[in-house]
């Protein structure tokens, strides 16, 4: 098993203990420990619960259907989700709320209140319908961090219709391996969006990949930065022309709870990205109960996510959480350096940010930038801080806790993924003491373990699988098209319980420590790579034969990749081939799945039955123990593989 730097740091540190400061504990949502209690044992009656705070058009029969392993959450009930987002607010104060404050990269601003999001919403929903979107069909959305993506999920939401929103980073080619795999007939996109001063050519690359996908029969085009771009007549369409003559209402279509909402590309351990299948009203339910109470969420709150809309803690907390919440979402478009280090901290002083959720990553590369850019700006609006997607090691929390927080400020470490929709470990803000570097407990109605090979729970402080033992309302329904893909991965480790892929340990007080990914997936600045993915980015290449790529730990990205490749014959090892492997991986995949080392060797490990002995490379690549090797077939191979990546890597391109 990998054991992070961040587990071994922690296990020095974790008497380091922080209860809730009381003037927070004082105001916040929950405070009383009966929540977490009266929720473990009655789970389904606590979400039965947060499911009346929402909007029903009509009620469920069943809390939950439990066929192992697909959950129905609130069988019978209909819901619309941007009804729950938008509509209700508008009989109350919230009607003229700030819904979203926007901040593009070049500076520009503009604040949306619920009644114009509504609005645009509803037209925009119009423009989807005349274009022959229907109910139940997918629809990709390729767009930058601007008010106009969150308002093409609602859109489609509002009309049934199936969202899968790429990440405005991926290549051509994984645009086109998504729509072609949910067989998407319409793509949102802009002419472009701002990275560190540059403009994203987005239209450009969505003329790439629908070249080869006759089925696309539209492409709405919102203009973002005006550069000019190529409209190929009766298939592209401008948003601003489509939105100019359609009504300014459209009905929202009653969804059963247990309908797809939208769909969401993630990496696992083979070349083909999944399609987690997310549900409409279990998923909601899940969504707006842990905003709001993780984030202890009120009406004054001016609260910011910084993640990318295109990884699943957008959508749940930028766009559904939130906006199910009534609460404000702050969006920036651009990234946290441009145009100096302190961008982060000049938008939380200007607008008056009170809550906020980063990365991990994000937090050790502001260390890194150092103190004196945090120093300029009064952050005294902060009351509460969360961060998300890798351990945190003690060191960056204590550095956020201080340097971010003042002090004052309690931190949400939230584990979650992809496929769980919402956050399922956490401390409660008004309610746990927190540890640094540990994700504390489950979220109240949240069943968690750690277990071994066997499904046997481990005794405390041995590390182990973390498996969720109970079905939880947003969970994945199942993966797109490929039921059998998804029993396989999450439910047949161990019988019954869902199979998290991550590694950790339960200390005295119950409180989980994370250990990192047990499988072939790593998380390389916050975002989720499988290595197979790579693997076969580089082996299309028409020089590669084999590769492997694993991970090593790297101080501010957490993970980076390192891939070892065979050439074919007659293939010669040179600077420029590795240059052109890496632009290959970015063509295939997107600048994040660029390894940062690529070593080209005239072999690779393998077991005798031919398997390549990626985590014996994997371990010795990151300088830690084996671990088991029983099931090495030839213990002896880990010699090999040592002496073998010593000469790779004095001898490597
Ligand atoms: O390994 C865990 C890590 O991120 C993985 C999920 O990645 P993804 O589906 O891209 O979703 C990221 C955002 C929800 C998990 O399997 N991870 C996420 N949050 C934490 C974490 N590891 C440790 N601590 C966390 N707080």
């Amino acid at each position: 098993m990998v054991v992070s730097s961040a587990t071994i740091d922690s296990l020095l540190k974790e008497k380091e203990e922080y209860p809730p400061p009381k003037s927070f504990r004082k105001d916040a949502w929950i405070h009383d420990p009966k929540v977490p209690r009266e929720a473990a044992a009655d789970p389904e009656r606590y979400w039965a619960d947060r499911a009346k705070e929402l909007v029903w058009i009509k009620k469920w029969s069943k809390v939950l259907e439990w066929k192992a392993p697909f959950a129905k959450w609130f069988v019978g009930g209909q819901i619309n989700v941007s009804q729950n987002c938008l509509d209700r607010h508008l009989d109350s104060p919230r009607r003229n709320k700030a819904a979203i404050v926007w901040e593009g990269e070049p500076g520009d601003r503009r604040v949306l209140t619920y009644q114009m999001v509504w609005r645009e919403v509803n037209r925009f929903a119009n423009v989807l319908k005349r274009l022959g979107v229907k109910r139940g069909d997918r629809v990709t959305i390729y767009l930058p961090a601007i008010p106009e993506l969150p308002i093409a999920m609602l859109a489609c939401a509002r009309i049934g219709a199936i969202h899968s929103v790429i990440f405005a980073g991926f290549s051509a080619k994984a645009i086109q391996d998504r729509a072609e795999d949910c067989h998407s007939e319409v793509i949102i996109t802009a002419d472009g969006g701002y990275r560190r001063g540059n403009v994203v050519p987005l239209k450009k690359t969505v003329d790439e990949a629908v070249e080869d996908l006759p089925f696309v029969r539209h492409v709405v085009v919102y203009q973002r930065t005006k550069e000019p771009v190529s409209m190929k007549k009766g298939r592209d369409v401008w948003w601003h022309e489509a939105i100019s003559d359609v009504d300014d209402f459209c009905e929202p279509v009653p969804m059963a709870a247990t309908d797809p909402l939208f769909v969401l590309y993630t990496s696992g351990t083979t070349g083909r990205p999944k399609g987690v299948l997310h549900s409409t009203g279990g998923y909601l339910v899940g969504a707006a109960t842990t905003h709001r109470l993780i984030f202890d969420v009120k009406d004054r709150d001016l609260y910011w996510c910084t993640a990318d809309i295109g990884w699943v803690t957008g959508h749940t907390y930028i766009v559904y959480g939130p906006l199910a919440n009534g609460a404000t979402s702050f969006l920036y478009e651009g990234a946290p350096d441009w145009p100096q280090p302190d961008r982060f901290w000049s938008i939380i002083e200007s607008y008056g940010v009170t809550i906020l959720y980063t990365a991990p990553t994000a937090i050790r590369a502001f260390m890194r930038w150092g103190d004196e850019w945090p120093k300029k700006h009064d952050l005294s609006t902060l009351r509460l801080l969360g961060t998300v997607g890798e351990p945190i090691n003690p060191e960056a929390w204590r550095w956020y806790h201080k340097t971010i927080g003042g002090g004052r400020c309690p931190i949400v470490d939230t584990w979650w993924q992809t496929e769980t929709g919402m956050i399922l470990l956490t401390p409660l803000p008004g309610l746990t003491t927190l540890k640094p570097g540990s994700a504390t407990h489950p979220f109240p109605g949240i069943a968690a373990e750690v277990v071994d090979e066997n499904g046997r729970p481990v005794p405390v402080n041995k590390g182990g699988y973390l498996v969720i033992s109970k079905p939880w309302p947003a969970m994945l329904m199942t993966l797109y098209n490929d039921p059998e893909r998804y029993q396989q991965v999450y439910w047949s480790q161990v019988p019954g319980k869902y199979f998290t892929g991550d590694g950790a340990r339960v200390d005295e007080d119950g409180c989980f420590w994370l250990m990192g990914r047990i499988d072939d997936v790593l998380n390389v600045a916050g975002h989720r790579i499988g290595t197979m993915e790579v693997e076969s980015a580089l082996v299309s290449h028409p020089s590669v034969a084999e590769a492997a790529v694993v991970g090593k730990p790297h101080a501010l990205k957490g993970q980076s990749l390192v891939a070892y490749v065979v050439l074919k014959g007659g293939a010669a090892r040179s600077e420029s081939l590795s240059q052109e492997l890496r632009d290959h991986v970015r063509k295939e995949i997107g600048a994040i799945a660029v390894p940062d080392d690529i070593y080209v060797t005239e072999k690779l490990p393998k077991t005798r039955s031919g398997k390549i002995m990626r985590r014996v490379i994997r371990s010795l690549v990151s300088g830690q123990e084996i671990g088991d090797t029983t099931t090495l077939e030839d213990p002896g191979a880990v010699e090999e593989v040592r002496k073998w990546l010593a000469e790779v890597e004095t001898g490597g391109a």
